[in-house]
Formats: C-alpha cells, sequence, structure tokens
C-alpha cells in the first residue's frame, strides 16, 4: 500500500525566527523526515502576491524560506519540495472550487473579518484595502491541499479553520459528483509557547525575535539582550522562571538542563546563562547556517531542487485535475 501524503504549505515572508525554527518547521521537518509519509512541501509564493507587491521582495523572499527550510534538514531525497505558481493544475482548481465555495463561507473566514474589523473600528470603509485574492485565500489554500489528494496537512493553530473550509468544499463538490475528492486531516503542530527577548511570546509583532539565521556574532549578541532581573551573580535563581533557561531546555539535552538547573540554584551570573544558552544553540544552529549562506549564494541550487520538485508533482497535478474536469463536464479525455 502506498504512504498517506503529507502536505504543507509555507508562504515566503522572510528569515523566520527562532520561534519558527523550533516551534513549527523543527516538528514538521522531522515528521516530513520520518519516512512514515509522502512528505510534499511547496512555497506557497502566491498566497503572498495577497498582500506583497515589491517583486524583489517577493523573489528574495521565495529564496529565503527554501534555503531556510533547507538548511534545517528538509531533506529534499524524502520530501518534494516545490513552488505553488510551477503548478498551475492548482489554479485550476482553485476556479473550479470557488465555484463550489458559499460567500458566506469566506465572509467568515478569520483573515479577512480581522481586516474588516479593523476598518471598521478605524472608520474606514469595510472593505478598504481587501482584494479578492485576500477574500479567497482560504479556496486557494483548499486547491493547494486537495490538488494532490492529501492526507494530512500539519499546520499551526491560526491554519486550522482553513482547513476546515477545505473539508466544507470536499463535501460540497462531493454532494454533487461522488467521492472524488479526499477530506484534509489538520495535524496541529504542538504549541510551545517559545519566548521571545523580553520574555513575551516571540513575534514579529512584539518585535522581540531573534532571526534564526544571521552572522554567529550577531546571533550572540542578541543573546545578550535577553532581558533578565537585576539580581547579583551569586544569588540562586529560579530556573522555572527565565526565558534563557526556557531557550536553553530546547536545544540541550536532559542532562544539561539538570546541570544547568544545579547551577541556577547555587547561583549563575547572568552573563554565564546567555553563554550556555548561546553555546547549545549555536551548536545546532552553526551547521544550518553554513548550509543557509550556502545556498543563498548559490541560488541556481535551489532553483534546480524546485524544477525537480515541480517535475514531479506536475503529473500528478495533471492526472488528477483531469478526473475532476471529467466529472464536472468540460472534458471526455
Ligand atoms: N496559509 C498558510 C500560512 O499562512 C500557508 C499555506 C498555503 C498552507 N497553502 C497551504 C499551509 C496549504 C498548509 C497547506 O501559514
Amino acid at each position: 500500500m502506498s504512504k498517506k501524503i503529507c502536505l504543507t504549505g509555507i508562504k515566503p515572508t522572510g528569515i523566520p525566527h527562532l520561534g519558527n525554527y523550533l516551534g513549527a518547521m523543527r516538528p514538521a521537518i522531522n515528521l516530513a523526515n520520518s519516512g512514515e509519509y509522502d512528505g510534499y512541501f511547496f512555497i506557497a509564493d502566491y498566497h503572498s502576491l495577497t498582500s506583497v507587491y515589491d517583486a524583489k521582495k517577493l523573489n528574495e523572499d521565495i529564496y529565503n524560506v527554501a534555503a531556510s527550510w533547507l538548511a534545517c534538514g528538509l531533506d529534499p531525497k524524502k520530501v518534494t519540495l516545490y513552488k505553488q505558481s510551477d503548478i498551475p493544475e492548482i489554479l485550476e482548481l482553485n476556479w473550479i472550487l470557488s465555484c463550489f465555495c458559499n460567500k458566506g463561507l469566506m465572509n467568515r473566514a478569520h483573515a479577512y473579518k480581522a481586516k474588516v474589523q479593523a476598518n471598521v473600528e478605524n472608520k474606514k470603509d469595510e472593505d478598504q484595502g481587501v482584494n479578492i485574492g485576500l477574500f479567497s485565500y482560504p479556496v486557494l489554500m483548499a486547491s493547494d491541499i486537495l490538488f494532490l489528494n492529501s492526507d494530512i496537512v500539519p499546520v499551526g493553530p491560526d491554519q486550522l479553520q482553513h482547513l476546515e473550509i477545505a473539508r466544507d468544499l470536499v463535501n460540497a463538490f462531493n454532494h454533487h459528483y461522488g467521492e472524488i475528492l479526499k477530506e484534509p486531516k489538520a495535524i496541529e503542530n504542538e504549541t510551545i509557547l517559545i519566548p521571545g527577548l523580553d520574555g513575551r511570546k516571540m513575534s514579529k509583532s512584539y518585535d522581540n525575535t531573534i532571526p534564526l539565521f544571521s552572522t554567529e556574532k550577531k546571533f550572540k549578541k542578541l543573546i545578550n539582550k535577553i532581558t533578565t532581573d537585576s539580581l547579583p551573580p551569586e544569588a540562586s535563581k529560579d530556573p522555572s522562571d527565565s526565558t534563557i533557561f526556557d531557550l536553553f531546555c530546547l536545544f540541550s539535552t536532559e542532562q544539561e538542563q539538570k546541570d544547568l538547573s544545579e547551577w541556577y540554584k547555587r547561583g549563575i551570573g547572568w552573563g554565564e546563562a546567555k553563554a550556555e544558552l548561546f553555546k547549545v544553540a549555536n551548536r545546532e544552529i552553526a551547521p544550518m547556517r553554513e548550509k543557509y549562506d550556502h545556498l543563498m549564494a548559490n541560488k541556481s541550487e535551489i532553483d534546480q531542487l524546485l524544477v525537480e520538485g515541480a517535475k514531479k508533482v506536475r503529473p500528478m497535478a495533471q492526472k488528477n485535475l483531469q478526473k475532476i474536469k471529467k466529472v464536472i463536464g468540460v472534458s471526455n479525455v
């Protein structure tokens, strides 16, 4: 029996930060590389076009995310990596599905709803800044998933509603034509709270992130910027109330965590704690940084991988689309 298909999309939005890596990328890569599934990861470049109109930035960000995922260990021999815009069949399906999508379903999609609400709060026209691409974003996302008959889709909690919509569209379509599309199952990434420089959740909107890839020097400098209290070095400290310790745990062995925890209780200087964090984090990130820098300096290697990915996925897309076009009555071949 063939393996189940595990698919996920990544919106190109610049260099990921440590929170993205620890919370989403590392677990998704482990799942995809496990060999348990047939893995498909793609760069959702057309999704970015709903808001990014700077061609140079979009292009650079496509390389950024591809290089980041590859550097973090996504193995292109085990997982097929491709770019959404290289598979035009996704857009054919997008149109077909949009004809089965009630407008009301899109009115309830949270990204659109949030935008409308912000407009209303700011006393603007409620549709200001809303393009149809943004409005129907979930239909394109459903097409990304359904064109390949995906079984499972690892996503963050903010994407669960979109998966629900994809399932609604499967039912709306299958209601007319029989069991043609497959209902995908969401796998929710475990939500671990990754603290940022100020101890709050690491997030671009709080401006407290540590980019996954910068120079080693800059990485160290940012770790040194993590906020601490003003306890003197010799004072006993509580590891369960320390951003540095929380981050340390995400990169270290149990033994290392035990050792550091004891040092905290004996009295550790914050400078020393930060040095310990840097040591374990950099141990994991340094080889990835090297790979990232290499790929960004040799973008043709990324191009090559994406071409190969599309070569593998397109025939599958064409076959599945052909079947769909037949059942809706637009094709006889
Ligand atoms: N919307 C997703 C995000 O912003 C990215 C995405 C696009 C996606 N298409 C997808 C994720 C299909 C999973 C499956 O993160």
